[in-house]
């Protein structure tokens, strides 16, 4: 069984952030989205994988997970040149799948626990596909699911307006070769699209046996800033240990599951678990609350944070409170110290800030 994660695609809605990264490397609980994927894959024991990357976030994506070999898995590159669609980025990645069952996993998506029962029940049975279906408060944004009485997938909508069940369709999939016959039938969807869930549905009424299989745990689809920080308050919550290995001072104190990475320093401060510190920031005069990541070489003066995400080598000072906030690389946030009431801003194209 092979895999493929698809991590094409613009990720327009966590501009700014995604003009100088890719949204599948952004961090969730201080690393990046793609390695939670990466990691499910490997455990799923699966080694052969496609990473189907854009033209423009190949360079990036290379340099982060590079040939693979960090997972004992092997990663070979595939280029969509368009984003378009799920089914486009399958048949781009034809070649590299040959006949082979495979797993399709969507970059930015992160479910509880692993893969590897799903992948195993898949590989030894004989349906054509197997999805996976998580109820969810607003499925509109989602593929969503119809089942019969007896829990069998009977049909499949994308993105209806008005959804016939709470059941979204989640980001992992399975496939038998036959989906590449199903996808040369589809035709571009409203948004313009191969959808994926097209190509489902063309196996359904082909007669095709489509296996279906609602999730218990969570699941995260990372597209939009509030989904990171749900998906860093999820992690954090679930993952985060005590490991203080960097420098704390005798006068700062630590509560709960707290990460302090090696060469972090945490002067005066209180921080209050779950929460992470990378390597090489600096803590001081500070209240760090839960489900907060500092990002690598970042800076924090007097300020008090929860429930936020610095990505890396962010600077904050004397800034008083700050929430719900997702700072990216080199971001710097500080007081003006002239008395005066205003606000200076250098803020980058789409940035968003809120006062
Ligand atoms: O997250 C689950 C949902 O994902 C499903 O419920 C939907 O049925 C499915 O269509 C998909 O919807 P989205 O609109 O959320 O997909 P999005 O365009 O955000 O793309 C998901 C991932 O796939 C993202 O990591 C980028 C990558 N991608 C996307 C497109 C359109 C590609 O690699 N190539 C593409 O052409």
């Amino acid at each position: 069984m092979k895999a493929i994660i698809l991590a094409a695609g613009k990720g327009t809605r966590l501009r700014p952030l995604t003009y100088t990264t890719a949204k599948h490397l952004l961090p969730v609980a201080n690393k990046p989205i793609i390695f939670f994927v990466i990691d499910q894959i490997a455990r799923a024991g699966i080694w052969d994988i496609g990473l189907v990357v854009s033209p423009e976030n190949i360079d990036l994506i290379k340099a982060a997970v590079g040939d693979g070999s960090r997972w004992g898995v092997r990663i070979t590159y595939i280029i969509q040149e368009q984003p378009k669609g799920l089914a486009h980025a399958v048949s781009v990645a034809k070649s590299f799948l040959g006949a082979d069952k495979f797993l399709m996993f969507l970059g930015d998506n992160l479910i509880e626990g692993g893969v590897a029962p799903l992948v195993e029940k898949f590989e030894r049975g004989a349906a054509a596909a197997m999805v996976l279906l998580k109820e969810v408060a607003d499925p509109r944004q989602f593929g969503v699911a119809i089942l019969d009485e007896r829990g069998n997938l009977k049909q499949l909508i994308e993105k209806p307006k008005e959804p016939p069940t709470n059941l979204a369709v989640v980001g992992v999939y399975m496939f038998s070769h036959k989906v590449h016959d199903a996808i040369a039938k589809i035709k571009p969807s409203f948004r313009g699209e191969l959808e994926i869930t097209d190509a489902i549905q063309e196996l359904l009424s082909a007669g095709e046996e489509v296996q279906a299989k609602v999730l218990e745990g969570w699941w995260l689809d990372t597209g939009k800033k509030d989904d990171i920080l749900e998906a860093n308050r999820v992690v954090l919550d679930e993952y985060a240990t005590r490991a203080i290995h960097g420098e704390v001072s005798e006068d700062s104190k630590i509560t709960g599951r707290v990460e302090v990475a090696k060469t972090a320093k945490v002067i005066r401060s209180v921080i209050r678990g779950p929460a992470v510190i990378g390597e090489g920031a600096v803590v001081e005069d500070c209240f760090i609350g839960p489900f907060t990541a500092v990002g690598p070489r970042s800076v924090l003066k007097n300020v008090i944070i929860e429930h936020s995400v610095l990505v890396e080598n962010c600077i904050l000072t004397d800034v008083g409170r700050v929430e719900d906030s997702l700072i990216g690389r080199n971001a710097k946030v500080t007081k003006v110290a002239d008395g005066r009431d205003s606000l200076r801003l250098l803020i980058g194209d789409d940035s968003e800030v809120q006062v």
